[in-house]
């Protein structure tokens, strides 16, 4: 078989190019990274888990009608993706004060906000992803004033999908990033989910005892990466190979 294109190579994916036109193959590495990559490892299993759990989300966000690029998963590490143009921002969304927030605004981690806030920060690893407002993207044209109303609505969808999800398995949906991507059909230009949606991307704690399940555990050694993101598929009853055994409904 001919060696595939490789299209891009980031810190956790590698884009290649895809086997039909308008598509792209997503790779999930096993690379963990953070503080802009100041902190690396490699945490043997973590693609191939974040591969599963990112198809479980956005297989969920087709069936309740959230567009995203998901196509179908290809093997353990790769999935088939419609090819989108990214918007040049991170949009966070949070249901309770961590990370950059508690710092920034002196909350305390955990506290419960008053609703959900949405955050973007501009995509540039050189500059540390800063956060913008809605003034710098549409003075720099980064989104037009609609694109910014669609974005707005995808990511609540997102966050009520994925709260709804996590808290049906024990665990506080506490922030996430998602990112969007632009899709032409024609002259038509529609706004949707692309990237991952993983532990990689989102803080969950557990809503007992406030384990997390998330990067944070790697980002403040606090135990195994792969344990915690396994925890969270286990869950969700998408762990290969699981001997979990699904609900049944009696009768
Ligand atoms: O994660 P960190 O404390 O650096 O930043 P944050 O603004 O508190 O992150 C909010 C949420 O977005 C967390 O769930 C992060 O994991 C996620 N995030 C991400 O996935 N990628 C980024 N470049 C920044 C944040």
């Amino acid at each position: 078989m001919a060696r595939r294109k490789k299209i891009y190579e980031g810190k956790a994916k590698i884009l290649y190019e895809g086997t039909e036109p308008g598509t792209i193959v997503q790779y999930f590495k096993d690379d963990a990274t953070a503080f802009n990559a100041e902190k690396k490892d490699v945490i043997d299993g973590k693609g191939v888990l974040n591969n599963r759990l990112s198809e479980y989300f956005m297989t969920g966000l087709t069936q309740i009608g959230v567009p995203n690029h998901f196509i179908r998963r290809l093997n353990m590490r790769e999935q088939l993706v419609r090819n989108c143009e990214i918007v040049p921002l991170e949009v966070i969304v949070r249901n309770y004060a961590a990370g950059t927030m508690s710092k920034r605004l002196g909350i305390a981690e955990g506290t419960q906000l008053p609703r959900p806030i949405v955050e973007y920060c501009y995509k540039d690893d050189s500059l540390g992803d800063p956060l913008v407002t809605e003034e710098h993207i549409a003075a720099f044209g980064w989104a037009s004033q609609q694109d910014m109303d669609d974005i707005l609505s995808l990511a609540l969808r997102v966050n009520d999908f994925m709260s709804g999800v996590m808290l049906a398995v024990g665990i506080r949906l506490v922030d996430f990033k998602i990112e969007i991507g632009r899709v032409f059909d024609g002259d038509y230009q529609r706004l949707i989910v692309a990237d991952e949606i993983s532990p990689d991307s989102c803080r969950l704690w557990d809503i007992e005892t406030g384990q997390k399940l998330d990067k944070d555990v790697f980002r403040r050694d606090l135990g195994n990466l792969t344990d915690a993101y396994s925890e969270v598929a286990r869950r969700l009853g998408v762990l290969p190979n699981s001997n979990v055994t699904k609900p049944t409904l009696i009768n």
